[in-house]
C-alpha cells in the first residue's frame, strides 16, 4: 500500500522500529533478539508482561530487512504475539502466569538455552542428567512444523536428514554428538571433517585428496524456500555434480 514504510532508529540508548502509514505512526523498542544471526534475527518487545514481534526482521543471506513472515505486507501492524513455544526452544523459563490483569510471562525467565534444557533441573552435579542419543536434539532440530517461519527457512531439520544417511542407518552409533560439542561453537569444516575418521579410514575415499570431507559429502545446499539461503545438508552421501 502507498505511504507505508518502516524506520530503524536510535533514540537515547535504545533502538526502535517505527512503522508509518497514512501519516500515523507506531514505534516500539527492540527489547529482545531471537537468533544469533546465522540465518536471521527477529526482534521482540514487551507490552504488559507479554512479548510481541516487531514487524521487520533481518535476513542474513540477503543482508536485508524483511517483513517478519506472518505479518501481512503493506500494513503497519505490531500485534503478533510471541507464544511460549518459540521461547521454549529459544530461551528458558518463559512460563505464562495468570494474574488478575491477564496472562504474563514469569519473571524468572532467562535468555538463551540454559543447562537444564538438556541436563534437567538437578540440584547438584551428581544428579545431572547425562543426555545421549539424538532424541534430545530432535526436540528442537527437526525443522519447524508451525508455519509461518519467523525468518524464512530458519528451522533446519538436521535430525531427519542425518537419519536418512547410510552412516546413521548402518553404524547404529552416529549421533549429533559424534561431530558437535554443544558447549562451544564450532563452525570450522576442517575440524568437523576430522570426525568422519571416527568410522572411516583416511584411505576409504579415493576421491577425497586434500579437500575436506564435508565439502563433498555434506555439501552446501540451496534452501527450498528462499533462493539466497544456503545451509550444509546433514544427509551424508555421495553427491554427483
Ligand atoms: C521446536 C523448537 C523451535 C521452535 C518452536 C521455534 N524455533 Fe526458532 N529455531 C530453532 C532452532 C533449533 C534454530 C536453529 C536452526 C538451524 O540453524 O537449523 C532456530 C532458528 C531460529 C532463527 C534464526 C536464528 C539464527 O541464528 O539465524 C529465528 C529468527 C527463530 N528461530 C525464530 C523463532 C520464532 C519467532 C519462533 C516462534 C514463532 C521460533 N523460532 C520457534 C528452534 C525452534
Ligand atoms: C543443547 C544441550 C545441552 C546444553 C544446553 C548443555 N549441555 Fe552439557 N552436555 C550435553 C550433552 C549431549 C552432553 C554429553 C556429551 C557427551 O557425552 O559426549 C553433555 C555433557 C556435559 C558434561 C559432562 C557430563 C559427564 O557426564 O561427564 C557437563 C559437566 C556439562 N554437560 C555441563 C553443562 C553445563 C554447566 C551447561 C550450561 C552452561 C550445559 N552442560 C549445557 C548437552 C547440553
Ligand atoms: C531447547 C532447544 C534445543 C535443544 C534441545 C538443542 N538445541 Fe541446538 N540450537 C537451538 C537453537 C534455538 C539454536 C539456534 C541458536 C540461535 O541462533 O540463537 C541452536 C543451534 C545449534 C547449533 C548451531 C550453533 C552455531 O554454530 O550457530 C548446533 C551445532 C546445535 N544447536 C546442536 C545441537 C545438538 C547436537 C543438540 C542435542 C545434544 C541440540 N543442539 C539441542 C535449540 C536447541
Ligand atoms: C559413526 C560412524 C560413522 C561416521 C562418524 C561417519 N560415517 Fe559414513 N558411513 C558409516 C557407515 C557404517 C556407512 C555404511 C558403509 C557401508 O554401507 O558399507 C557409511 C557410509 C558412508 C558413505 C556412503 C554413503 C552412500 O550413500 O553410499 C559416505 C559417502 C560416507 N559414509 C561419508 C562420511 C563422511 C564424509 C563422514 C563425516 C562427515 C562420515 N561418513 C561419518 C559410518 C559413519
Ligand atoms: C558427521 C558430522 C556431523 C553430524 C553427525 C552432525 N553435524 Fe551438524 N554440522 C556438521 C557440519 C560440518 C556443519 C557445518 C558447520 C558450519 O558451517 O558451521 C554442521 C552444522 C550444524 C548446524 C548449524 C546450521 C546448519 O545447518 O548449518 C546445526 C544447527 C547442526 N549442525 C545441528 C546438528 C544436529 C542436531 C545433529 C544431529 C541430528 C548434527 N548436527 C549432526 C556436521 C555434523
Ligand atoms: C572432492 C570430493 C570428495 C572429498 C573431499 C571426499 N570424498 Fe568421499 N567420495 C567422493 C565421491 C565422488 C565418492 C564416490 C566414489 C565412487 O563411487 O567411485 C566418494 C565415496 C566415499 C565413500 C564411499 C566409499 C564406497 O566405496 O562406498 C566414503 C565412505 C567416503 N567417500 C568418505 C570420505 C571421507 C571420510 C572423506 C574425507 C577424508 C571424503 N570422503 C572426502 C568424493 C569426495
Amino acid at each position: 500500500m502507498d505511504g507505508v514504510y518502516f524506520r530503524m532508529e536510535r533514540r537515547g540508548d535504545g533502538f526502535f522500529q517505527t512503522g508509518v502509514q497514512a501519516g500515523r505512526s507506531q514505534s516500539e523498542p527492540f527489547d529482545l533478539v531471537i537468533g544469533s544471526g546465522r540465518r536471521g534475527q527477529t526482534y521482540l518487545y514487551w507490552r504488559d508482561g507479554l512479548l510481541f514481534q516487531l514487524p521487520v526482521s533481518y535476513h542474513v543471506a540477503s543482508k536485508r530487512w524483511i517483513n517478519s513472515p506472518g505479518y501481512e505486507d503493506g500494513i503497519v501492524n505490531f500485534g503478533r504475539g510471541i507464544p511460549p513455544q518459540c521461547l521454549d526452544c529459544h530461551a528458558s523459563g518463559f512460563r505464562l502466569e495468570r494474574t488478575l490483569t491477564g496472562d504474563r510471562y514469569a519473571q524468572d525467565h532467562r535468555l538463551g538455552i540454559g543447562c537444564e534444557k538438556c541436563h534437567g533441573q538437578a540440584a547438584d552435579h551428581k544428579q545431572m542428567l547425562r543426555p545421549s542419543g539424538i532424541d534430545l536434539c530432535a526436540r528442537c532440530h527437526s525443522g519447524s512444523k508451525d508455519e509461518p517461519h519467523a525468518v524464512p527457512d530458519a528451522h533446519g531439520n538436521q535430525v531427519g536428514l542425518l537419519k536418512s544417511s547410510k552412516c546413521f542407518q548402518k553404524s547404529g552409533s552416529l549421533t549429533c554428538g559424534t561431530c558437535h560439542n554443544v558447549h562451544r561453537m564450532e563452525r570450522n569444516p576442517a575440524v568437523l571433517s576430522a570426525k568422519c575418521g571416527v568410522c572411516h579410514g583416511a584411505s576409504t575415499c579415493k576421491r577425497g585428496g586434500p579437500t575436506e570431507c564435508v565439502s563433498c559429502h555434506m555439501p552446501l545446499t540451496q534452501s527450498r524456500l528462499i533462493e539466497v539461503q544456503t545451509y550444509r545438508t546433514h544427509r551424508i552421501a555421495v553427491y554427483r555434480r
